[in-house]
Order: C-alpha cells, then sequence, then structure tokens
C-alpha cells in the first residue's frame, strides 16, 4: 500500500493503464464516484478490490446530472484526501478528468433511459438520469472494464446502469452493493455533511418510515395506506417535504397494486434545503 495513488486526467492515460492492465492478464473493475468518498464509496472500492486483479476509481462531479438551482457548485470535493484514501483501500488507480475532458466543446450526445429514468427521482430531478446515463455510458466506455461497481444507495440508478448495459450491449458486468448506513439508520451520503444538528437528529426518520412501510406491506397492509402513514411519520419527524414514499417492482420499478414479493421501498424528501433519499427491499 502507498500514499501515493496514480491519477489519470485524460481518457488516453487511463486507456493506456488499463491496456497494460489487460495485456498482463488481470481483470478490471471500475468504480465511478463523484469524490467527497465516504465508507459508503469505500463499501464498494474493498468489494472490488476484493473481487478484481485491478481497481480504478472514477472522481467526477458531472456537472450534466445537476438541475438549475442544485448544488453543483456547492457539491462537497476533496480530491487529495480521497486519493490518500483510496492508496490506503488499496485501489490502484484514481481517474479524475476536468470537465473539458468528459464534454469537449462540441460533444452533444446522450444517453436516456425512457421509463425507469422518468419515474421517481426523474419526475422530481428532471434531466437527471440522462446526465448520469451519459456519464456513466461515457466510463463504462472509456475503461471498459469487467465490471463495475453501484451502490443499492441509489437504488434507481443502479437499475438504469442496468438497463442501458444492456440495452448499450456494453460488456460489463453491474454489481450492485448494499447501503451502509450510521449506526441510527441514515444511509451514509455526500450530502449530509448539508445537515444543521437538529436536521441530522430529524434524519433517520427516513429510514425508519421505509422499514415501517416494508414491515406494513410484507403483513399484507394496503400499500397506498402503508406510504400514507410514512409521509405522516416522516412530517412528524420534521421533515419538511415530501417527494415520494413509493413501493415498485425491484427490477422494473414499475408500480405494483399489490405486494407479491421483490418489491422495493423508496423515498425521497427535503429537510430544509437539502434532499434525502432512502430505499430498502420489502
Ligand atoms: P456518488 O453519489 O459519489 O456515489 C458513487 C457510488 O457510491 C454510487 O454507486 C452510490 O450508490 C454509492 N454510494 C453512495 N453512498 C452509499 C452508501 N451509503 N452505501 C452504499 N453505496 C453508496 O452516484 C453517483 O456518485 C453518480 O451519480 C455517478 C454514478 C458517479 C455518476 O456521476
Amino acid at each position: 500500500m502507498s500514499d501515493n495513488l496514480p491519477t489519470a486526467r485524460q481518457v488516453a492515460e487511463l486507456r493506456a493503464c488499463i491496456a497494460d492492465w489487460r495485456a498482463a492478464g488481470l481483470s478490471v473493475g471500475l468504480v465511478p464516484t463523484m469524490g467527497a468518498l465516504h465508507e459508503g464509496h469505500f463499501s464498494l472500492v474493498r468489494r472490488c478490490i476484493e473481487s478484481m486483479d485491478r481497481t480504478c476509481v472514477t472522481l467526477f462531479v458531472n456537472p450534466k446530472q445537476f438541475g438549475a438551482g442544485e448544488d453543483l457548485d456547492a457539491y462537497p470535493r476533496g480530491e487529495d484526501a480521497d486519493a490518500v484514501a483510496l492508496a490506503g483501500l488499496g485501489a490502484h488507480l484514481m481517474f479524475a478528468p476536468g470537465t473539458s475532458e468528459m464534454y469537449p466543446p462540441g460533444s452533444v450526445t446522450q444517453v436516456s433511459v425512457p421509463g425507469l429514468g422518468d419515474w421517481l427521482e426523474g419526475e422530481f430531478r428532471p434531466g437527471f438520469f440522462t446526465g448520469v446515463a451519459t456519464v456513466v455510458t461515457k466510463l463504462l466506455l472509456q475503461a471498459l472494464p469487467d465490471a463495475a461497481f453501484f451502490g443499492e444507495k441509489d437504488y434507481q440508478q443502479l437499475c438504469v446502469v442496468r438497463r442501458l448495459a444492456a440495452d448499450l450491449d456494453i460488456p460489463v458486468e453491474i454489481v450492485g452493493c448494499p447501503v451502509i448506513r450510521e449506526a441510527d439508520g441514515l444511509a451514509l451520503s455526500s450530502r449530509n455533511a448539508y445537515l444543521n444538528a437538529d436536521e441530522r437528529a430529524s434524519a433517520p426518520a427516513l429510514h425508519r418510515a421505509l422499514t415501517d412501510t416494508a414491515k406494513a406491506v410484507r403483513g399484507g397492509n394496503h400499500i397506498a395506506a402503508a406510504t400514507e402513514a410514512a409521509h405522516g411519520t416522516l412530517v412528524k419527524a420534521g421533515f419538511t417535504k415530501v417527494d415520494y414514499i413509493a413501493v415498485r417492482d425491484a427490477d422494473s420499478l414499475a408500480p405494483v397494486e399489490r405486494y407479491e414479493g421483490n418489491a422495493r421501498v423508496l423515498g425521497a424528501a427535503w429537510l430544509g434545503t437539502t434532499r434525502l433519499i432512502d430505499n430498502l427491499a420489502v
């Protein structure tokens, strides 16, 4: 282990490094991130290191997935600390391109995933999944890894990525990894840093509300009644706005009328100016 992590800034450097690994017969894993790394990200990196010969972590705050009025400028950044942490974990390469490397002047092509990308998060953040799908497609094609690792924390994103990889015949295994949480249930997120002390105290109610919803639905309660109760829990706990609490098919994310197994409960809600998302298996 070294505290010196090789860093590629250009796609050509990334490709050259990966070509050397390939020539040596090594398997390659990719972990896409927007940096400001925490234990949630590290769990993906560890999983990648365990299962692949070489691990490349990408750091790129992708402007195309931030809407007008969202937190692009304020999004936490800490590349030096990220590099030290990744070297300590045993990652082999960091790919941290600038915006003009990722989107050179004149670049216009987008990848969109209709349906799956329009529901839930897509409804409240129009264009978000086109931004995500475009950058993830580019990263997968730039690196051409054997496997790429994504967190179930962003469950809809994981579904969108699986869909685009299948639809575009990208020869990569998409590996989903479990949500890493604080002891009180709050899912780790770079955006948790925005919460003040009161909001931080309220935040675990989102996980609680989703857990209660899953339990109620599993127990045969009506889905609408269960999600309505979850809304109530969140408002009582101090959440200022609930975007959605929804029970969906775990693969297609299509609405489910009655629970018949293979469902996921997903939620998004606001504490002041901070929007939290979470989900779990029913
Ligand atoms: P980012 O929010 O940095 O997350 C990078 C990866 O870490 C995603 O796959 C996300 O699901 C995972 N992750 C974040 N918090 C987690 C937690 N608490 N437990 C488990 N996994 C967690 O998601 C993105 O970046 C971007 O949209 C990206 C895919 C990089 C495209 O720009």
